[in-house]
């Protein structure tokens, strides 16, 4: 099923029969003395410092520069590619085109579709045409200069609407509807509708988005004989790992990923590249490292972006705030490959809010264009901005406060999914009352209401809610704690820190069960030739996945120790708790021995304890939950927004690390606002079809200055026993999801003008303004 393969790297709680459970399920934590607190990085040093050694950072004895040339034209067939001239650049070791041995590699999208490496079918700009390694960038860069190519340029079409024209030029042979249309329906939606005291309808746009995160996407690619090891920027370096050895034909064995630091991928490195591919080949031809990371144009145009959503919703409910029907539509686009252009769109409608009657209908179709990858969330921010709004609107409606009506339509189960299983926890309730108190939400709206009677600056409150349909994690993760004579620990595990403090939080949960102080633990992580299997850190499962491995881990060397230590105290190991380095006895506590003194572990050395992630619980669904707020100040005169505070409260089970926690919170809020009011993704639709805006210069993310200096994050602490033993769930994802819907309906709180097509800017405002002049 094409959903269910796309899901794979949200969603881990696949049955993974061989993977063996924990030993002993330690119960929940009752206390905690580490869990919870505000605790600083344990690299927090070296990333600031600058001595944190990241993948772009490496540089090996005789490394090689690699470069891509990609087509420049949005739709073009390759006729013929002379390298000659680029060869005789001083420096350059080697080119390599689709027509170069070794080098005619396919490479896989969803549903088992397959491109070239180097395809003369160019249905993108930026496609990959040939790539070379010199001794300089600057001979590589000089050298890709050289390379003349003969192209016949075809029309394009980057409209998403209009991609299935008649007339509109095909991408592929097959024409440009992505796989079939999906669709979904539950109960009677027309019956639903002829329930309803008001029905409304709405069309919806969010414009693509794209991930560029601080540190570019590459590698260094470097041979040992038929051993491949490449230092990527990456999310899962196992992921990486299986790519590279499935289109180069390599045993997983002979490649090794190592991804110790990654500026950042917000999904779009959950897998291997085409640069990861030809760097290995670039490589492999001259005997050398190579060094290829993409420049940021590349990045904009190559490795990803958040897909548009052209949306329709039609939705009823009756006075009294009951929701009757859902009816909602999507147009959207991958690009020019199968890469889930509508993926999960329509999630939060089909499980949100209590609806008995909904049907919603998705249609992905190609343009010529980047294909999308996996984006914060994926299809969620859009569908929240149509659902979202269309549930202010159905308040104002039936005069009903928006905190009210969402409150009336909670559900404690999954519509959505077969059987409707519960979910194991739902914040959401405590989301909308604590979150609505906290931020002042009936006086906000109150006081925010009485500047509309005069003058052009106008204040306004807005909300929206969400759930995350992931964030559960779930195995297979394997991780293996050393203890070491001296008490030192040693923490070992395959999952990448993509910025999100994993590493910290994993630290913390060793330091908590074995009472060993945070210093005295260093990590080992994101590496297939030294560290334990780990699923790519995405889908916000890191730590719901990989803490309740790191406590099994811990649990099982402390049943060791307690077994070694018993013998020298002389007492029951029932009877034994460790505090502060030492192994005490409950009963006596006179009977005690440091960790560093028990004799059977300074003969051993080491005591090795492994830790596997256990299964989900059966027949239930982990899902996290948020309600924002937020209040503007819309300059009707100027079109300008102001964010002036916003406040975060979130169902994510246990708060792991508050300061990792609230920064998860600050940055997906900065994620939000950049949907919502700055973001945009501008193709050429006329002239050329080539993406016109490549740069952080005329992409505008938001900065600091478009950042509320208020930014509350607000944790609703409703420890998940049953989702697993440390009780998290997933946090980085949600806390982005309601953000721009939540601008969108303060700036129409303040206004009275419903701004539908993202971004809300300026521009689109002051004409939406003199609409509403004309119209009087
Ligand atoms: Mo996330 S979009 O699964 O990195």
């Amino acid at each position: 099923m094409r959903e269910e393969k796309e899901k794979l790297y949200y969603v881990q709680n696949i049955p993974v029969p061989e993977t063996p459970r924990p030993t002993h399920t330690p119960s929940a934590w009752k206390e905690t003395k580490i869990i919870g607190k505000r605790l600083p990085r344990v690299d927090a040093y070296e990333r600031v410092s600058g001595s944190a050694i990241y993948p772009s950072d490496i540089s090996l004895q005789d490394m090689l520069y690699g470069a891509i040339l990609r087509c420049p034209h949005a739709h073009a067939k390759v006729l013929s590619i002379d390298t000659r001239e680029a060869e005789k650049i001083p420096g350059v070791r080697v080119v390599i085109t689709g027509n170069t041995p070794g080098a005619a590699l396919d490479w896989p999208y969803l549903r088992g579709f397959k491109t070239k490496l180097f395809d003369p079918h160019c249905r993108h700009e930026g496609e990959e045409i040939a790539a070379l390694a010199a001794e300089t960038p600057y001979q590589a860069w000089d050298a890709i200069k050289a390379i003349k190519v003969k192209y016949e340029i075809l029309p394009f079409v980057v409209d998403e609407l209009k991609a299935l024209d008649a007339g509109a030029p095909a991408i592929h042979q097959e024409g440009n509807l992505s796989g079939e249309t999906q669709g979904y329906e539950r109960g009677d939606v027309e019956k639903g509708f002829a329930e309803a005291d008001v029905v409304l309808e709405e069309s919806y746009r969010t414009e693509s988005e794209l991930h560029t995160p601080m540190e570019l996407h590459g590698c260094v690619a470097k041979w040992d004989g038929d051993r491949l090891t490449v230092w990527e920027s990456t999310q899962g370096v196992y992921a990486v790992q299986a790519r590279i050895a499935e289109v180069l034909g390599l045993p997983l064995a002979n490649v090794r990923i190592i991804g110790h630091y990654m500026g950042g991928g917000f999904g779009s490195k959950l897998q291997a590249g085409k640069y990861s591919i030809i760097a290995a080949l670039l490589a492999k031809k001259t005997a050398q490292p190579v060094k290829l990371f993409l420049t940021r144009e590349e990045t904009f145009l190559c490795v990803g972006n958040r897909p548009p959503s052209n949306m329709k919703l039609k939705a009823g409910v009756k006075k009294d705030g009951t929701l009757t029907a859902f009816e909602f539509s999507c147009i959207g686009t991958g690009g020019a490959y199968p890469a889930g252009g509508t993926s999960l769109v329509d999630w939060q409608i089909r499980d949100l809010y209590k609806c008995p009657n909904v049907r919603t209908k998705m249609t992905d179709v190609f343009i010529n264009a980047g294909p999308s990858r996996p984006c914060r969330a994926p299809g969620h921010p859009q569908g929240s901005w149509a659902l979202e709004q269309m549930l202010d609107a159905l308040a104002e409606a039936i005069k009903m406060d928006p905190v009210e009506l969402r409150l009336k339509n909670i559900s404690p189960y999954s519509q959505a999914r077969e059987g409707n299983p519960p979910y194991t926890t739902t914040g959401l309730k405590e989301c909308l009352e604590e979150g609505a108190r906290a931020f002042g939400w009936e006086e906000g709206r109150r006081k925010t209401a009485e500047t509309k009677k005069s003058g052009h600056i106008r204040r306004g409150v807005g909300m929206a809610s969400c759930l995350w349909f992931a964030g559960g994690g779930g195995p297979p993760s394997t991780v293996i704690i050393k203890l070491f004579s001296d008490g030192s620990v040693n923490l070992n595990m395959g999952a990448s820190d993509i910025g999100t403090g994993t590493k910290t939080v994993m630290a913390m949960v060793v330091s908590e069960e074995l009472g060993v102080p945070m210093e005295k633990i260093q990590i080992e992580h994101a590496d297939t030739g030294t560290t334990q299997y780990a699923t790519p850190s995405g889908g916000s499962k890191t730590v719901p996945t990989e803490s309740p491995a790191v406590r099994a881990a811990a649990v099982e060397v402390k049943r060791q120790l307690f077994e070694l230590a018993s013998k020298d105290l002389k007492v029951n190991v029932t009877d034994l708790i460790l505090k502060d380095g030492e192994v005490i006895s409950k009963q006596d506590p006179s009977k005690k021995i440091k960790i560093a003194e028990v004799p059977d572990l300074k003969r051993r050395g080491v005591l090795l304890g492994v830790g596997y992630r256990g299964p989900n619980p059966e027949g239930k669904v982990v899902n996290p939950f948020a309600a924002q707020f937020c209040e503007v100040e819309v300059n009707t005169k100027t079109g300008e927004v102001k964010i002036l505070r916003f406040l975060s409260a979130n169902d994510s089970g246990r708060v792991m690390n508050r300061l990792t926690y609230d920064n998860q919170v600050i940055g997906g809020i900065t994620w939000g606002i950049g949907l919502a009011m700055t973001e945009t993704r501008i193709l050429d639709e006329k002239q050329t079809g080539k993406m016109v805006n490549r740069n952080w210069h005329d992409y505008k993310l938001p900065t600091a200055l478009d950042v509320p200096m208020e930014v509350k994050s607000l944790p609703i602490e409703l420890d998940d026993p049953q989702a697993n033993t440390t009780g998290a769930k997933g946090l980085g994802e949600p806390v982005t999801i309601p953000t721009a819907a939540a601008i969108a309906n303060a700036v129409y709180h303040a206004t009275g003008i419903r701004v539908t097509m993202t971004p809300i800017n300026p521009i689109k405002l002051c004409q939406l303004f003199s609409q509403r002049g004309k119209e009087g």
